[in-house]
């Protein structure tokens, strides 16, 4: 199959909307939580962030669509503008729900370029999905937060892997149509747009990080940082990305730089020890030596 080609098309497209399921806060098997549960998930930094993220998505979606020509893409974009808009609705019932804090701050205003801007945050999502991947399954192995919840969440990042899969083709078949297929180019592409989206997530580490102050306790983060460690955390994040993306249909495009960079970077964690054990002995023969 040509990527770019109307096969491609009708695919990417048709795929992802025969996969939606409809998420209904109100109807989700949301858990009884008390005591240092309910703290410890109210203690959480982020919930806002999330909540904002999502609603910003919706209206970018909501916003791009009228500038969106082929009626199929159009249709596909529109429901992920509605699933946006349900994850939206999932954070605040949650909020509500549980009482979680949060400080009123409004979503940030669209963009002027608002096609540069649905690619950024596609780009964003991938990033965002990526690290999601293994920080979720960290996070349910340590049994930081009740089952029930794991079992939501993992919902809401089914639709994100949808939507990461569904944006790479899209960009692809955008790229194409405008002549510019070339693989080598895809990747500069996608490197470039990275590099902003990790730009954005350290802002947002940065602004959590201020807002939860000294209330997310090192005691709630050691149940989730125990045994942690960075290469733990992209092998787990290649796991988990290999895993959920081997239901979607091989002829699709699925993110690539992210685990190739990922790749390289455990690679080379995994030739620290080596290097610290060679030199160790090498030292050790130049005292036997001398
Ligand atoms: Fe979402
Ligand atoms: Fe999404």
């Amino acid at each position: 199959m040509k990527i770019g080609s109307q096969t491609h098309k009708e695919l990417f497209c048709r795929s992802f909307m025969e996969s939606h399921q409809n998420i209904e806060p109100e109807q989700l098997m949301w858990p009884k939580l008390d005591g240092p549960e309910l703290e410890r998930l109210r203690q959480i930094p982020f919930w806002e962030e999330a909540l904002n993220t999502e609603l910003e998505a919706g209206a970018k979606i909501d916003t791009y669509l009228p500038m969106i020509t082929d009626p199929l893409v159009r249709e596909a974009v529109a429901l992920m503008g509605e699933e946006e808009a349900a994850h939206g609705r999932l954070f605040q019932y949650m909020i509500q729900h549980y009482g979680i804090d949060v400080s009123g701050h409004p979503p940030a205003k669209l963009p002027t370029n608002i096609e540069q801007a649905f690619i950024d945050f596609g780009y964003g999502e991938c990033l965002d999905a990526f690290l999601g991947f293994g920080l979720f399954k960290i996070a349910r192995q340590s049994g930081f937060l009740p089952e029930p919840m794991f079992t939501i969440f993992d919902r809401l990042l089914q639709d994100e892997t949808r939507h990461i899969v569904f944006f790479v083709n899209w960009v692809a078949y955008l790229q194409a149509s405008r002549g510019r297929e070339a693989k080598l180019f895809r990747g500069i592409h996608s490197l470039w747009h990275y590099g902003k989206a990790v730009q954005r997530v350290l802002a947002v580490i940065g602004r959590s990080s201020e807002q939860s102050g000294n209330s997310f306790s090192a005691t709630e983060a050691s149940v989730f940082l125990d045994g942690f460690s960075v290469e733990k955390l992209i092998s787990t994040c290649l796991q988990e990305n290999a895993r959920r993306m081997s239901f979607f249909d091989d002829r699709l495009l699925q993110p690539e730089l992210l685990p190739s960079l990922a790749q390289v970077a455990l690679s080379g964690i995994k030739l620290v020890p080596k290097r610290q054990s060679e030199n160790t002995d090498k030292n050790l023969s130049k005292v036997e030596n001398s």
